[in-house]
C-alpha cells in the first residue's frame, strides 16, 4: 500500500477520518479551530487507496523559555480500516521532520506512552514544563540541545481551552 502524506486543506476529508476514528466531530473541530486562529502549523493527512489519517500540530508558547520554538501534536487519528499499518507512525514521523527543519525545538503531546514512546516522547521531559493537562499522560521530545532545557509555564492554542 502506497501512503502520500499532503498538507490538509479539504475539510469535508479531515471531518470523515476524525469521524470515522473516534465516533465524533470535537477532534477535527479543533483543527478547524486552530486554523482559524492562525495557530496551525502543519495539518498532515495520509491517503491510501481512500483518505487514511491525519496529524496536526499546533504552536505552543513556552513564557520562561521564549527562545525555545514549541509544537503540540493533536490531534492524530487513522480510520479503523487502516490501522495497524504503520499510518499513524508515519504521520508522527514525517510532522517531526517537518518540524525539525523549520527550526523546532520542543514538542509535547498527551497520550499512551506505550504509542509515543517508540518516538521518543518522554513522560520526565514533560515534566519541565507546567500545562493544563501535566500528569503520566503529558511527553515531550526534544528536537534540539535547547528543546531539552525548556521550562516553566506554556499556553496551548486557544482551541484547545473550548473542548469539553
Ligand atoms: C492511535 C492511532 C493514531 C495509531 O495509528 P496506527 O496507524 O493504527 O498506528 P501504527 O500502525 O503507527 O502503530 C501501531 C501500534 O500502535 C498501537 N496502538 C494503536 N492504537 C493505540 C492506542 N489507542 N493506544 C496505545 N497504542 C495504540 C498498536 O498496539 C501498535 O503497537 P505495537 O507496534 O506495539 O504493536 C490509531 O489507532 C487511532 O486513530 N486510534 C483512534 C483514535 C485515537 O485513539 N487517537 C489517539 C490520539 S492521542
Amino acid at each position: 500500500m502506497e501512503v502520500r502524506l499532503e498538507e490538509a486543506a479539504d475539510w469535508s476529508i479531515l471531518y470523515a477520518i476524525y469521524s470515522a476514528s473516534f465516533g465524533q466531530l470535537a477532534e477535527a473541530d479543533l483543527v478547524r479551530n486552530m486554523h482559524r486562529d492562525g495557530d496551525l502549523i502543519l495539518s498532515l493527512t495520509a491517503h491510501a487507496d481512500e483518505p487514511a489519517g491525519h496529524v496536526a500540530y499546533s504552536r505552543l508558547i513556552l513564557h520562561d523559555a521564549p527562545s525555545v520554538k514549541g509544537a503540540v501534536l493533536a490531534p492524530l487519528a487513522v480510520v479503523p480500516a487502516f490501522q495497524r499499518q504503520g499510518i499513524g507512525a508515519t504521520l508522527v514521523r514525517d510532522g517531526l521532520m517537518r518540524l525539525t527543519d523549520e527550526g523546532y525545538d520542543l514538542v509535547l503531546v498527551l497520550g499512551e506512552p506505550h504509542y509515543y514512546g517508540r518516538f521518543g516522547f518522554t513522560p520526565q521531559l514533560a515534566e519541565q514544563v507546567k500545562t493544563p493537562y501535566d500528569g503520566p499522560y503529558l511527553q515531550a521530545l526534544a528536537l534540539s540541545a535547547k528543546g531539552k532545557d525548556a521550562h516553566g509555564s506554556v499556553t496551548y492554542a486557544k482551541a484547545f481551552a473550548e473542548l469539553e
